[in-house]
C-alpha cells in the first residue's frame, strides 16, 4: 500500500458513494502516517489502523513454510505494541477519526488504543478465544473511567502524556509535520 494508490483508491471511491468511508490500512509500509494522510486528503472519513502484520513461521519436521501461502497476516496480542505505535503515529497526523484495531483482547489494552488516539477500537482475534469479548470490554471501559473519575469514554482519546516526544532524543516518535 503506498501514499499514490491509496490516495486512488480512496479518491475514486468517494466519488462512488456518499456513505462513510473508512479507509483500512494495511501495517506493513514504512510510511503509515503519510498513507493515513493521503486517505484523509482523498475524502475518506475515517481511517482504520491496522490490519494483520505479514508474517512468516516454517516447520523444523519438514523445513518447509508452516503456512501454503509462505506467509500470511499475524493477529492477536503479538501486534498490539506494533500497530499501538502506528494509532498513535496516525492519530497525531491527521484529524479524520483513526479506529484502533490491533490485538486488543482487554478492557486496559482499549483504553491504551484510545490514550494513544484512537475514537473507536475494534476486537477480531479475541473475539475466536471469548466470543463475549467486546461486551466484557465496553462494560469494562466504563467501569475503568468510573474508577479514575472520567466523566467520558471518549476523555481518553489522545490524553496519552507525551511530553516525553519533545526530549530531542526521543523527537523520531513524532509525525513530520
Ligand atoms: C481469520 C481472520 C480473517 C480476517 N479477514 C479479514 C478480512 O476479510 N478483511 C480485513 O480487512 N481484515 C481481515 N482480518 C484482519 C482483522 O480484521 C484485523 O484487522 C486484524 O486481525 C487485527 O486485529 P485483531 O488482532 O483484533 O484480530 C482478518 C483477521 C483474521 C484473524
Amino acid at each position: 500500500m503506498s501514499v499514490a494508490s491509496t490516495e486512488h483508491v480512496t479518491r475514486e471511491l468517494r466519488a462512488a458513494t456518499k456513505l462513510p468511508l473508512w479507509v483500512k490500512l494495511t501495517p506493513n509500509t514504512g510510511d503509515l502516517p503519510d498513507v493515513a494522510r493521503a486517505a484523509e486528503a482523498a475524502g475518506a472519513d475515517a481511517v482504520v489502523v491496522a490490519n494483520t502484520i505479514l508474517a512468516m513461521a516454517i516447520d523444523l519436521t519438514t523445513f518447509k513454510p508452516c503456512l501454503g501461502n509462505v506467509m500470511g497476516g499475524l493477529s492477536g496480542p503479538a501486534i498490539k505494541p506494533i500497530v499501538l505505535r502506528q494509532v498513535y503515529q496516525c492519530a497525531r497526523t491527521v484529524k479524520i477519526p483513526v479506529i484502533g484495531c490491533g490485538g486488543i483482547s482487554t478492557t486496559e489494552d482499549a483504553v491504551e488504543y484510545m490514550l494513544a488516539g484512537a475514537t473507536a477500537v475494534q476486537v477480531g482475534t479475541a473475539t475466536f478465544v471469548q466470543p463475549a469479548a467486546m461486551t466484557t470490554i465496553i462494560d469494562g471501559l466504563t467501569k475503568f473511567c468510573e474508577r479514575r473519575d472520567i466523566s467520558r469514554v471518549a476523555d481518553l482519546i489522545g490524553a496519552v502524556l507525551n511530553e516525553e516526544t519533545d526530549e530531542p532524543e526521543l523527537a523520531w516518535l513524532a509525525p513530520t509535520p
